[in-house]
Order: structure tokens, then C-alpha cells, then sequence
């Protein structure tokens, strides 16, 4: 109950943390002089930043569980004190692809919020994630239900990628660039999400609280 109940406050905390990122994000995007000219775009990234894989953390004890509890009783001291033994359970890509292919991921709410500003002042949001390529019609589908549509791209890791994420999205976004694209913001949970040239004229990075990935 205790590990829970600290696990919920740090999320609650990064939640709240992720709200500001993505606010600070719309208050730049209203001091932009945009060209309007088509070629302004956003970069998005989606695990835990568009959309929140939390409910299925929640149900997979938060990426750890309790090995036990030990209570001392210090000699002369009238409070006891607790400690409480964590280890990181491993990822488990199946039950956590079985989860992806539900398609019930909910949005992020600011998140969204920031998506909306930017197509309303004709920036167009590009999805870059490290889902792979076989997840696109689920990912369309939940992205959909969660109302947000209307992305010019739509990137997600081909078949047989083997680098790392960070030569993987700095790659996809040199493409944009070389395609003639402005990225003028990028916004990611993972510093591999906004990590390598070229990473955008300005970067806003989420906190992530469940997992790191190098
Ligand atoms: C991973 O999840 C699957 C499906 O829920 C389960 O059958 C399997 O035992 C899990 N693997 C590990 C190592 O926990």
C-alpha cells in the first residue's frame, strides 16, 4: 500500500511537471514570428508524451515490486523506521505490446492541448516514435479515439532497424530537414527523443518517471 501510494505521488508529481513542459511549449509557440509558408513543423513523440501508458504501469506494479519490509527500532528512539526493498521488474514486451495493440492508451491532456495550438497556427505536428512500423493502424486508431488527427507524417521504426533511438529519430529528423521542413519545436519524454542533430529549434523535454530508454 505504502509503495503504491509513493509510486502515485511521484506520477502524480511527473504529471503535473509534464503540464508545465507542454504549457511553456504553447506560451513559445505564441512568441513565434511563423513564416506560414507549409513547411513549419513539430516533432512528437508518443509513448508517455502524447499518450500515457499509465494505466498500464498501474496494472504492472509501476516497474517494481516490493522484495520486503524491514522495520527497526532504534534503540532510545520512540519512532520506528521503515525501509522498503524495491526491485525494477524487467520489461515485458509482450504483455506491454498486448496493451499497445488494445489501442486505449488515453492522450495527455496538455499534450493535446499543444497539438491543437500548433495546427491552428498552421504548424504541422509530426509523429516520430520508436513504435514500429506493424503498430501503425493501432496507433492511428488510438491516437483517432483520443481525437487527435490531422498529422502530416506519421514515422514509425522500420523493420530491421538496429541503431540506436537516438541515431534513429536524429536521422528521421535530418530527412524532414533535408526535405525542406522547419522544425521548430520537438518534444519528447526520452532524452533520445531530442538528443542529435538536428534536434529542433527548441526542445521540450517530459519527465518520465517509468522508464529509460538509451
Ligand atoms: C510477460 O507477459 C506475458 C503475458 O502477460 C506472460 O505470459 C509472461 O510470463 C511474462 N514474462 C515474464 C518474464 O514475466
Amino acid at each position: 500500500m505504502a509503495r503504491t501510494t509513493t509510486m502515485l505521488l511521484l506520477v502524480a508529481a511527473a504529471l503535473l511537471a509534464a503540464s508545465c513542459s507542454a504549457w511553456e511549449a504553447v506560451a513559445y509557440v505564441d512568441s513565434l514570428k511563423l513564416a506560414g509558408n507549409g513547411k513549419e513543423v513539430w516533432v512528437f513523440d508518443i509513448d508517455e508524451t502524447t499518450l500515457s501508458n499509465l494505466p498500464y504501469y498501474a496494472k504492472h506494479g509501476f516497474g517494481c515490486r516490493a522484495l520486503g519490509l524491514v522495520t527497526a527500532h532504534p534503540l532510545g528512539l520512540q519512532s520506528r523506521s521503515h525501509t522498503m526493498f524495491l526491485r525494477a521488474t524487467p520489461f515485458n514486451a509482450t504483455s506491454f505490446n498486448a496493451y499497445v495493440r488494445e489501442g486505449s492508451a488515453p492522450a495527455l491532456p496538455e499534450t493535446k492541448r499543444l497539438y491543437n495550438k500548433l495546427r491552428s497556427v498552421g504548424i504541422k505536428p509530426v509523429f516520430l516514435t520508436g513504435r514500429t512500423e506493424d503498430q501503425r493502424a493501432i496507433t492511428v486508431t488510438n491516437l483517432r479515439r483520443q481525437g487527435i488527427s490531422g498529422w502530416m507524417n506519421l514515422l514509425l521504426k522500420q523493420p530491421g532497424f538496429k541503431g540506436s533511438a537516438v541515431t534513429y529519430k536524429s536521422g528521421e529528423r535530418q530527412k524532414l530537414q533535408d526535405a525542406g521542413y522547419v522544425i521548430v519545436g520537438n518534444i519528447g519524454d526520452q532524452w533520445s527523443d531530442i538528443l542529435g542533430a538536428p534536434e529542433g529549434a527548441r526542445t521540450f523535454k517530459l519527465p518520465d518517471p517509468m522508464y529509460y530508454i538509451g
